[in-house]
This record gives structure tokens, sequence and C-alpha cells, in this order.
């Protein structure tokens, strides 16, 4: 999605940081457990600053009421309630040896089981995938309580799925898988192409909710949303370290993705980020309350008649970096003016600034959309405080 013009600095130093700041976060382990607490230790001091952490995060046996958190999606991805309804699967083994006959208690044998399961861990551990790890329908993981780390292997697949929700786990260093002999469900081994070294990968897929992860630095993009998806959210996740981020329709050829509908709320995009924060052909994406202190190149951008509607964010332009927000791709004016790109309540600082286009009553066209009411921009900071905090990068 390079446009062939426009605003390209270098980015040198990112690219410096992006080795040494995922290496040094595998390394805080041992003081996680004393230190990883989603609320103050008698809910005294307990903190929850947006409408999405309220709905659990003070509860203090929020322990023992995991699944509580299966009511809290909002926006596009609401609704999703991922293993609800199933038993706990506890992980209790971070190897990956096997992909085709996974062994009980690893990740891998947890998303292939085919009942809904709410899969959490035994401990803080660093989990590196041999292969692409290929979910089921109606998971739950939830890394809460403990740091799980996802790196220096491939990524995550979710491809024909519905109902999955991920939540608490820091995503860094993935790669491309080989690919080969990979199980896809219970009963079913396939040969699979070399998997993109996407961090996390949605194909054909709906109902999903990525909520308070951190992902950084990877081969190909953070979240790839493909392939007529839809109903999905990204929360409170925390971003930094990569050029291509977030992709959302990955061809000008697959006009299927007008069904695409994203909800990006409470996110930080933070240090070292590029471009595709994100990047949206045809669907609709609503942008709303997040943080937004570095890009480089641009920070929204869309083709092929995205809509686009932002609302309560902070952009903070970062010195020497381009200013403006908005990237249109490859199209003249005449045609990118009709595309619904809005920006309301949003605060634009250090001279970044918002292109708009197409329709200001854009509300009334889509009444009946499940849109996470705004807050004040002026609020982001605390609206996403928890997000830098439970990143820890
Ligand atoms: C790990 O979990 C698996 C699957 O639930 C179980 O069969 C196994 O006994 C557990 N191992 C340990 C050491 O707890
Ligand atoms: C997406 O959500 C809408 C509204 O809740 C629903 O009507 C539609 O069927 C959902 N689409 C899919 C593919 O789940």
């Amino acid at each position: 999605m390079e446009g062939s013009r426009g605003c390209n600095p270098v980015l040198v130093l990112c690219l410096v940081f992006a080795t040494i700041v995922p290496l040094s976060m595998a390394n805080n382990h041992n003081t996680a457990l004393a230190t990883i607490r989603p609320h103050g230790k008698k809910n005294r001091g307990c903190v929850a600053y947006n409408p999405i952490d309220k709905c659990w995060r003070c509860d203090r046996h929020w322990a023992k009421n995991r699944k509580r958190l299966a009511n809290c999606a909002k926006g596009f991805g609401h609704g999703t309630n991922g293993g609800k309804k199933g038993r706990f699967y506890v992980v209790n083994d971070s190897s990956d040896k096997n992909v085709i006959s996974p062994k009980p208690g690893t990740l891998r044998h947890a998303v292939l089981l085919p009942e809904p399961l709410w899969i959490i861990f035994s401990g803080s551990m660093d989990i590196r995938l041999t292969q692409e790890l290929i979910f089921t329908s109606h998971k739950t993981i939830d890394g809460r309580g403990f740091e799980v780390h996802v790196s220096g292997g491939a990524g995550f697949m979710l491809q024909f799925v519905r109902n999955v929700i991920i939540h608490g786990l820091h995503m860094y260093d993935i790669v491309e898988g080989s690919g080969g002999m990979i199980r896809s469900k219970h009963d079913h081994v396939g040969i699979r192409g070399r998997s993109d070294g996407d961090a996390i990968s949605i194909f054909r897929s709906s109902q999903i909710w990525v909520d308070h992860c951190s992902f950084a630095n990877s081969y190909d993009g953070l979240i790839d949303i493909v392939a007529a998806s839809t109903n999905i959210t990204i929360s409170n996740c925390h971003f930094v370290q990569h050029d291509k981020a977030l992709l959302f329709g990955a061809s000008d050829k697959t006009p299927e993705d007008k069904i695409l509908k994203v909800t990006l709320a409470y996110n930080h995009f933070g240090k070292g980020l590029t471009q595709r924060l994100p990047a949206m052909r045809f669907g609709f994406v609503h942008v709303v309350n997040n943080d937004y202190t570095e890009w480089h190149s641009y920070a929204i951008g869309g083709a092929d008649g995205a809509t686009i509607i932002s609302q309560g964010n902070r952009f903070v332009a970062a010195d020497g970096a381009c200013k403006e927000v908005t990237k249109r791709m490859l199209v003249p004016e005449s045609i990118w003016r009709k595309w619904t790109w809005r920006s309301e309540g949003d605060l634009l600082l250090n001279g970044a600034y918002f292109r708009e286009s197409g329709n200001p009553h854009w509300a009334k066209t889509y009444k009946g959309y499940p849109l996470i009411p705004a807050l004040p921009a002026k609020d982001v900071p605390r609206l996403t405080k928890l997000v830098r905090v439970d990143a820890r990068c």
C-alpha cells in the first residue's frame, strides 16, 4: 500500500531499537508475579480508567471471576465472549515441539480442542511457536496474572473462526513460519505454506476481541485483518517499533472487504512506528480515544473508499516526522474527496493535522452501528494509562 509520493522519513534508529527493546522485555520475568496485578491488593487503589477496564478490573476477586471479562467487549467486537461457555484449560508447558500431535498442556493443544475453552497459564512463560498457531472458534486466551510472551517464532492465525478473545499477551519478534504439515483442527492435518510473519493474522473470521496486548517488531504486520473478516475490537493495546503495523484489507482486488468493521479504542501507538495505524481498504474503522505519540510517515491511511471515523483521539506529531495524520493511497482528490474520513473532537498537537473528506453527516448513514461514545480527547493519557503499565516496554 505504499503511496507513490509523500512523506517517508528514514527509520534507522527505530530499527536499531526494535532489536534491543524486545530482548530486554523478555528478561523481566522473575518479578512478574510480584508486580503484575490487575488491581491493588485489597482493591484499594484499584484503577480502571476507561469503560472496558471498568467492566472487570476493580473486582478484587477477578482471578476467581475471570469469565466476567467475557461481558466486557465494546464496539464492533461487542458480544464476543470467547470460551465463556467452556471449561478452564491451564497451559503449563511453553514448548511447541509437535505441531501435528501437540502435547497436552501446550497452547497449541488448547487452541485446537473443538469445544469452547477459557485458556489460562500456570505461570509466566515465553512461548516460541515453531509454526503459525492455528485457532479454532470459541476460545479465550487470558494471560492475566502472569507475563506471557509469544516471541521469536511464528504468530497466531485466526482463519475461518468466530468468537475469540486474546487478552494480556506480549507479542514481538514474530518471524515467518516455514510451513509444512500442521494440525489446523482436532480432526484435520494439512500442508501449509510459509506463514507471513504477522503477530496476529485474522482471515475470514468474525467476533474477535484483542485487549491489553503489547506488540512490537514482527516480520510482516502486527495485526492483519483480511478476507471479509468483521466485527472486531482492538482495545487497550500497546504498539511500538514497527513499520507497517495494522493492515485491514489486504488488496485492492477484494471488494468483499467492504464488510470489514473494526473498532480501535484506548490503544497507545508509541515509539518507533512508521505507518498503518491502521491502513484500511473498503471497510469501516472507528478510531476512538487512542493515544498516538509517534508516527513517521502517517498514522491513519486508507484506500478503496474506506470509511474512517476518528473521535476523541490525541495525535501528537513527532518532531521531524510527517505532520499529517492521514494518507490516501494512490488516487487523485477527485476520487478520495467522496470517502468519509471525519475527525471529531480529536486533539491535534505539535503541528499534527487530519485531512477530512466526505460526508459530515455520516452519523445518520451509520445509525445503529455499535460505536463506543468518545470521551474528551484531553483525557486520553488517563484513559490509556494502564496500557503503558501493562506493556512495560
Ligand atoms: C499439564 O496440563 C496437561 C493438560 O491439562 C495435564 O495433562 C498435565 O498433567 C499437566 N502437567 C503438569 C505437570 O501439571
Ligand atoms: C456482525 O455484527 C452484526 C451486528 O451485530 C451482525 O448483524 C452480523 O451478522 C455480524 N456479522 C458476522 C459475520 O458475524
